[in-house]
């Protein structure tokens, strides 16, 4: 949450910082601000989206070949110009950007209101820059010295940038369970919460750790210490991200295109560790730590939102295929609850930016336990496959729609390789069902492809259904979770009230709510439970709910009844959620567009949710 970017070069700063502003705005959109430093210090903000700012900065003075830049969202203080980001010392010296949350910002604020500072934000980013110049003022500091100190009185989560107008020829950054990224250019440095601004100028980047602080200089020098005034030496990674990757190639937005990349994103995710012809499933992550991976008493699958849905079809896939023992867990609620957590465990976190913060914390606190951490996330380099033991990455390429679609099914892909590897170990697996597995799982691309051929059907429906103000949405095993994604889907990009159920539950509540305004979205693909699906079906349309049936290619029984059908290619029973969710999210997205919302941006969120 919150996208920050600097550079210092020789280059002008601004449209460097508005471009990497804008590639961060899914991090946050609720005011955007920069700071400028060419001879005078010129900092504008502006409550709103990156463009506010541009066209608020217009005609101004935007020179500078030194800046930083902040895209917010908020936590502390409403979105409005003077919460916006850099904030300003009283002297007018120092200039700081943060992302996170200083949480003994209040005792912070009291301490330097006594000592005669004046606030005039709300945000507690605000005392970071007043501690700041407290301690430079006091002990006659260098600008990286003062924020050293100022940053031990600190408690919480950071990432910050500061500039200070009397040493323009440096800018200081610091983080502590906010992302940092130095990227190493030509006689110029760049600092951002991620890559995505950095590649178009470098692929040269140092990922800072928790509790680092970088001086970078004007001259080419730069320094990494530790709060405790260590000196390091980082490592520099080059890293493999291509401009198009972040642009929306042709599509009107980048959920679209997300959506669209999943046959080929989903081949990304199996490329090397799975070959049916020769009949292996290799997951390269897990085979130094499989002894442990293959004893492990039980795995504990913590994550958030999207993630957590992922998890929870984890559980069936492990529990199913290599009858190990799960359990899903929020990672907000593993980590305050006081869990029995073993050195015998295994916790899987599952991400896709690697920086979800309850994500982080749970993973600290398990690691303390001394439980094995296993990491399946999409973010390279992210603090996440940093902090974990072992772990493999989804390989989906950068997802921008802050509505996570291919990312989802990569998580899928890497889960269900993982449980079929574990249970070709184990030997849970029987050869056949193991070869069925293997064959099915290859020839998912080509049946998501075809799903995707639907798309004006599925518009059609969404057209039908925009108005609801409710939706209910149905699953049964392997596809209970789905539901829940599909009802998260709805809710969080076109704002109707939406909820998912293990179908059976309907007649234990909800059914209370179904009335000829209820759309109520139902996957009856199992062929476990069809029958049961269709009782189900029956219960909706005696209370005259609208009936939206995702069914097999073929179905005959669930088109009679059912108001909507989208037919999908049959596969095994594992596998299903891979395509059962594709037409949720299509019929989330045009739902959204009909109804007018911000699809790629939708309110009050934000892609990386780095604060607790
Ligand atoms: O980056 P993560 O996978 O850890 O993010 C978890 C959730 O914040 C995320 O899935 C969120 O729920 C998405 N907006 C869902 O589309």
């Amino acid at each position: 949450m919150c996208g920050i970017v600097a550079y210092i070069g020789k280059e002008q700063a601004y449209p460097i910082i508005i471009e990497g502003l804008r590639r961060l705005e899914y991090r946050g959109y609720d005011s955007a601000g920069i700071a400028l430093m060419n001879g005078e210090l010129n900092t504008y903000k502006k409550k709103g989206k990156v463009q506010d700012l541009e066209d608020f900065a217009e005609g101004k003075n935007i020179k500078g070949t030194v800046g930083i830049g902040h895209t917010r969202w908020a936590t502390h203080g409403k979105p409005d110009d003077i919460n916006a980001h850099p904030h300003v010392s009283g002297n007018g010296d120092i200039v700081l950007v943060h992302n996170g949350i200083i949480e003994n910002y209040s005792q912070l604020k009291e301490a330097l209101i006594e000592l005669g500072h004046e606030f005039e934000s709300a945000t507690d980013t605000e005392v970071l820059v007043h501690l700041i110049e407290q301690y430079q003022a006091k002990e006659n500091l260098p600008i990286e010295k003062a924020v050293q100190k100022a940053l031990t009185k600190a408690v919480g989560a950071y990432a910050i940038v500061v500039f200070d107008r009397k040493s323009p020829d440096r800018i200081v950054g610091a983080r502590k369970s906010s992302p940092l990224v130095l990227g190493l250019g030509k006689e110029e440095f760049f600092l951002a919460s991620d890559a995505t601004p950095i590649i178009k100028f470098t692929n040269k980047v140092i990922y800072l750790n928790d509790e680092e602080i970088v001086t970078v200089k004007r001259n080419g020098d730069y320094e990494v210490v530790t709060i405790d005034n260590e000196i390091q030496n980082p490592e520099v990674q080059e890293i493999d991200l291509k401009i198009e990757e972040l642009e929306k190639g042709g599509y009107d937005h980048f959920m679209l295109k997300e959506i669209y990349q999943q046959p080929k994103t989903i081949k990304e995710s199996m490329r090397g560790r799975i070959n049916a012809e020769e009949g292996w499933v290799t997951v390269g992550g897990m085979q130094d730590h499989m002894t442990r991976l293959t004893g492990a008493d039980r795995m504990i699958f913590a994550a958030c939102g999207t993630s957590w849905h992922a998890a929870l079809i984890g559980e069936y896939l492990f529990e199913d295929l290599a009858r190990i023992p799960v359990e899903v867990e929020y990672a907000s609620e593993l980590r305050y609850r006081n869990p029995v957590i073993r050195e015998n465990d295994v916790i899987v976190a599952l991400s896709q930016s690697g920086e979800t913060a309850d994500t982080l914390a749970a993973l600290e606190m398990a690691k303390k336990k001394g439980a094995l951490l296993y990491g399946i996330v999409n973010n390279v380099g992210s603090s996440i496959a940093r902090l974990t033991d072992c772990g493999s990455y989804i390989h989906a390429g950068p997802e921008i729609g802050v509505a996570s679609t291919k990312a989802f099914t990569s998580q899928l892909v890497v889960l269900a390789l993982m449980a079929m590897n574990l249970g070709k170990e184990r030997g849970t697996l029987s050869n056949s069902y193991y070869r069925q597995l293997l064959y099915a799982m290859e020839q998912i691309p080509d049946k998501v492809s075809q799903i995707l051929e639907q798309e004006e059907k599925i518009k059609y429906i969404a057209g039908e259904i925009k108005n609801a103000q409710n939706a209910l949405y149905l699953g049964r095993g392997y596809n209970f979770p789905v539901a829940l994604e599909g009802a998260l889907k709805l809710k969080e990009i076109s704002y109707i009230h939406a909820e998912g159920y293990p179908a059976a539950e309907m007649k234990h509540g909800p059914i209370a709510l179904i009335d000829m305004y209820m759309p109520v979205i139902v996957i009856a693909t199992n062929q476990s439970a069809y029958e049961k699906v269709v009782s189900n079906i029956q219960e909706v349309k005696a209370r005259k709910g609208i009936v939206i049936a995702i069914v097999l290619e073929g179905d005959k029984e669930i088109k009679k009844i059912a108001d909507f059908t989208i037919e999908i290619p049959e596969t095994v029973e594992p596998l299903s959620p891979l395509l059962s969710v594709i037409p949720m999210q299509l019929l989330s997205y045009h739902i959204a567009l009909m109804r007018g919302c911000n699809v790629d941006q939708p309110r009050n969120l934000a892609k990386s949710v780095t604060v607790e």
